[in-house]
């Protein structure tokens, strides 16, 4: 049978099991109508040879010619089946004795103690007939006689054609449940697969761990083949995480060197345009290990999100270290930090590792687009839905940028200008936010100009 290769697998195998039920629900039909018909004919005959054989032992010769009282027995039995129509002939070399005188006898005589079936129309009407024979010896000679006895077959038909009916109708309940039990194969049969598809769905984006699903042997393979797929799928994931970390790393040593020494140089040079210069060449190089520091983070949270660590941890005091860390970068540009927690405390379930690092990054951001001399508000609200952990700046805000677009890997916005950056910090707050079933919203200060961005979180 021809299917299209994406046709569904249930749908084919469903069509088929049908195709095979409707067929043998046929072949039962046609079986028990032939057996049917066979049976009754069988019954039929039966009796038809009994009632030939009883008139033809009822013959007798009288004075020299053959004569025949055709017993009661003989006709009456036939009316046991049915109340089919009898005829009978009894002829003697072609004369008839009694009966039916058009009744035809067989073109051969069947031999004593034999009978000769025969179907054929008969006035108008199908009949079975029996012929047998005998030899009656009358005045002195053997004759041979021929009894014939036919009857309609309007009974039988009767018998069978409801025979029929009901074998219809048990081949259609049949074909029924055959229907539902091939919904029910199918269904089955397709099960593990099933089992194997939600297995995979119930996965998060980055589990990449073995199926290790019951599977039947014939699905073995193919998940054999997609755990070695997803092996190295991990291998490799693992070792670009591991470059970008390394690469970091190394990046990063040499340019605090240059840093070191520059500020050094800073301090001894005297002419303003040398010092502008290496000013310059500190904020590059600040810049440079800042964006390696975001690539190693990026890395990181990709890595980790993978198996989650669960810690024990207060929002509120991860927040207030985050802005401590970064206190002297604020104070470089006086940025005043105005920090808001609740009283009670903020219990929360996950990864402070990462925490810290998207806190970091967000807030990073804020003093980063933020002027000099301005404010940041830093405020951690709690409540019965969860936690929102808020920082409002009073710098450029996001102007026309396309906010939902800015989470996405080293996308930066319209409003940035001279500042230098990697677009990864709100990536790494976002896929934080998320790997710990919370969001990032982005938005404008509410009060006045700048930039507010919140990490939310459900209360865990
Ligand atoms: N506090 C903020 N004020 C204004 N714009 C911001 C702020 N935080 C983020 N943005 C915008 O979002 C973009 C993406 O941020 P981020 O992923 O941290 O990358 P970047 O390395 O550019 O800081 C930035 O390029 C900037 O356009
Ligand atoms: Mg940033």
């Amino acid at each position: 049978m021809f299917w299209p290769a994406k046709s569904s697998i249930r749908r084919r195998l469903t069509v088929q099991l049908l195709v095979i039920a409707a067929a043998l629900s046929l072949v039962f039909f046609l079986i028990v109508r032939v057996i049917a018909d066979q049976a009754a004919t069988a019954t039929q005959d039966n009796i038809l040879l009994a009632s030939a054989t009883s008139i033809s032992d009822a013959l007798y010769s009288e004075r020299g010619a053959v004569t025949v009282e055709i017993p009661y027995s003989a006709l009456s039995m036939l009316g046991t089946i049915s109340q089919d129509r009898v005829f009978y002939r009894v002829s003697e070399g072609g004369r008839t004795l009694t009966g039916y005188d058009d009744l035809p006898l067989p073109d051969v005589a069947p031999r004593a103690a034999q009978s000769r079936f025969d179907t054929f129309l008969y006035r108008g009407e199908t009949v079975r007939s029996v012929a047998v024979s005998r030899t009656v010896s009358s005045g002195g000679s053997n004759v041979d006689v021929t009894v014939v006895v036919a009857q309609t077959r309007l009974g039988l038909a009767l018998i069978s054609s409801r025979i029929s009916f009901f074998a219809a109708i048990f081949g259609v309940l049949f074909f029924l449940v055959a229907t539902a039990l091939s919904l029910l194969a199918a269904q089955s049969a397709l099960s593990p697969l099933e089992r194997l598809k939600q297995s995979l769905q119930r996965r998060g984006a980055h589990d990449l761990r073995p199926v290790q699903a019951e599977l039947p042997d014939e699905l073995t393979p193919l998940v054999d083949a997609l755990n070695n797929f997803m092996g190295r799928l991990r291998a490799s994931l693992a070792q670009s995480e591991d470059f970008i970390a390394e690469a970091a790393h190394r990046v990063r040593t040499p340019l605090a060197v240059v840093r070191a020494q520059a500020e050094i140089a800073l301090r001894r040079v005297e002419r303003p345009e040398n010092k502008t210069s290496l000013r310059e060449m500190i904020r590059a190089v600040d810049e440079s290990s800042r964006s390696a520091g975001q690539l190693l983070d990026h890395a990181m949270v990709t890595f980790r999100t993978d198996a989650l660590a669960d810690d024990e941890f207060d929002l509120a005091v991860v927040t207030k270290s985050v802005c401590d860390h970064l206190l002297p970068t604020a104070e470089l540009k006086d940025i005043l930090l105005i920090q808001q927690f609740p009283d009670t405390p903020c219990p929360f379930r996950g990864d402070a590792i990462l925490m810290q690092n998207a806190l970091r990054n967000v807030l990073d951001n804020a003093l980063k687009y933020s002027p000099a001399d301005s404010t940041v508000h830093i405020g951690v609200d709690s409540d019965d839905q969860g936690y929102r952990i808020s920082f409002n700046d009073q710098g450029r805000g996001f102007g026309s940028s396309d906010v939902a677009s800015l989470t996405q890997r080293f996308s930066r916005g319209s409003n940035v200008a001279d500042i230098v950056g990697s677009g990864l910090g709100l990536t790494i707050a976002d896929e934080v936010a998320r790997a710990h079933n919370g969001r990032l919203e982005i938005s404008s200060n509410p009060k006045g100009p700048g930039a507010c961005v919140s990490l939310i979180f459900p209360q865990p």
